[in-house]
């Protein structure tokens, strides 16, 4: 098979989102709209594939290339935005300089259509093939047609041309069957026709469509077949335009996800209510409960548990650790079977070892929790180094900023820090040693020893009575 290239039409604004940021950028299952059918384009062996940009180009191709290392993906620059023909003629010298051949043939996607399948774009490649056709397109039957150009056929039921709503007339409006925008095309054909294209129609733009009236003008002169069609569902080729599209397509893509990940062996309790961006991965037999939220480059591991409400972001989870409910980590790292939980927080850069416990209202950030160590109520504990076997009590916080510059705690193993303790970095409390409760740390504590700063309690007898108090 001839080498097949794509280009993804990503330059438009997007007026109807009312955003400052370019609707391609809008994000769906944590990836912006067009990376998906860029990965489409790039699962069927597409190579180059070049996104054409335009409005916030710079961002644009910073935030898709970033998503695909590696990959022949190359950006080309439509200044201004002169309609989707322009924009497919802008992708040319792209196409060229990455070592195109012209003989080869193009894949045209929209960057705003992020739920066309591979499959789908398959059957179009052999749609055409069979149909030794220069072109062929996909069409779909949507309930409203409004808005999408029509599907012009002549007598024989060959594609004649394509009528934009804004150019349709009464008639031409009552054409159920739409153009989805999404087209493969002899190259050699398609910048041909592209260069012989004009502005007269009612949006003055240079229509890619005019490409369907040129294929069936060479097929009158008996150059070439018809262009061939096939039909989608319309769910596949539905566009996003506004915000409520967004969300719906944002849908279908998550449930497509969710469906992938359980037949791979993933427990989700209510997959309505269940949240995983592109990229995440799930091992056998965890179970994800309601409300959860798996975010950026999140990796669990076989049998966790993330119980509801739960939110993690670029978190690395163990097998057989369990995250119980409302807890808030992210980028950090839990142990092998560690209990989290519940209404716990984890900022960057936690590591939680085997075993470990991690309680309500503890909050952890860049510090090291040894195997076994257990932190299960009310702490801070941050820029601390813990060993293995420890109990951190009730109430104990880190003082670890003085005003300038953060400061290391140690804590070494099989430590005991009593509860309400406050530990005033730089600071150590060496093996096996024990702080009272109530106790401030000021001084390193030397191994097995006990370390209390609080005075010896005074009853003052009768004083309430004296102070009237009753
Ligand atoms: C287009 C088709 C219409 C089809 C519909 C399917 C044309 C003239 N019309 O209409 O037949 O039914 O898609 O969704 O092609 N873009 C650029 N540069 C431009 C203009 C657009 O890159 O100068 C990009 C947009 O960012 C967008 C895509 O092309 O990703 C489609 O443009 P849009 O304006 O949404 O076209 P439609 O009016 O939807
Ligand atoms: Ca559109």
């Amino acid at each position: 098979m001839d080498a097949i290239a794509a280009v993804v039409l990503a330059a438009g604004k997007g007026t109807r989102m009312k955003s400052d940021r370019a609707k391609v950028l809008h994000q769906a299952c944590g990836r912006p709209l067009a990376y998906f059918p860029i990965r489409a384009a790039f699962a069927l062996d597409c190579a180059p594939v070049v996104a054409v940009v335009g409005h916030q180009a710079d961002l644009v191709e910073k935030e898709l290339s970033q998503l695909f290392p590696g990959a022949p993906l190359e950006f080309a620059l439509q200044k201004d935005q002169l309609g989707t023909g322009h924009a497919v003629a802008s992708a040319q010298a792209a196409l060229k300089r990455s070592g195109f051949s012209d003989r080869g043939s193009v894949l045209l996607l929209c960057g705003d259509t992020p739920l066309v399948t591979a499959e789908t774009l398959q059957r179009l490649v052999r749609v055409k093939r069979e149909a030794r056709a220069p072109l062929a397109f996909i069409t779909t039957r949507p309930a409203d047609p409004k808005g999408y150009g029509r599907i012009v056929r002549n007598e024989k039921g060959s594609p004649e041309r394509i009528v934009e709503e804004k150019d349709a007339s009464a008639a031409e409006k009552r054409i159920g069957e739409v153009n989805a925008g999404i087209y493969l095309v002899d190259a050699p054909f398609l910048f041909k026709a592209l260069g012989q294209a004009n502005r007269n129609n009612a949006q003055g733009e240079y229509y890619l469509t005019d490409i369907v009236s040129a294929a069936a003008a060479a097929a009158r002169e008996g150059r070439a077949p018809w262009s061939a069609t096939i039909e989608a569902s319309e769910e596949e080729v539905s566009g996003v335009n506004d915000r409520a599209q967004l969300a719906w397509s944002a849908a279908r893509l998550r449930e497509r996800r969710l469906s992938a990940l359980m037949r791979d062996g993933v427990t989700i309790v209510d997959p309505a209510v269940t949240y995983v961006d592109e990229g995440v991965e799930i091992g056998t037999d965890t179970v994800l409960e309601p409300l959860v939220s798996l975010r950026g480059k999140t990796r669990l591991g076989r049998g966790v548990e993330v119980g509801q409400g739960c939110v993690l972001v670029d978190m690395e989870v163990a097998d057989g650790a369990r995250i119980l409910p409302y807890s808030h980590l992210t980028a950090s790292q839990v142990g092998k079977g560690a209990i989290v939980g519940p209404f716990a927080r984890l900022r960057p850069g936690a590591q939680l070892g085997e075993g470990s416990h991690v309680g309500n209202f503890v909050e952890i950030k860049k510090t090291v929790l040894g195997k076994g160590s257990k932190a299960n109520h009310l702490s801070y504990l941050g820029d601390a180094v813990i060993g293995e076997g420890v109990n951190v009590g009730a109430g104990t916080i880190t003082c670890n900023y003085d005003g300038k510059k953060k400061h290391v705690t140690t804590i070494e193993d099989g430590a005991f820090i009593g509860s309400d303790t406050q530990l005033i970095a730089p600071v150590t409390v060496h093996k096996g040693a024990y702080v009272g409760t109530g106790t401030t740390v000021r001084e390193d504590v030397p191994p097995g020893s006990l370390a209390v700063s609080a005075g010896k309690q005074r009853n003052i007898e009768g004083w309430v009575e004296k102070k009237g108090k009753k």
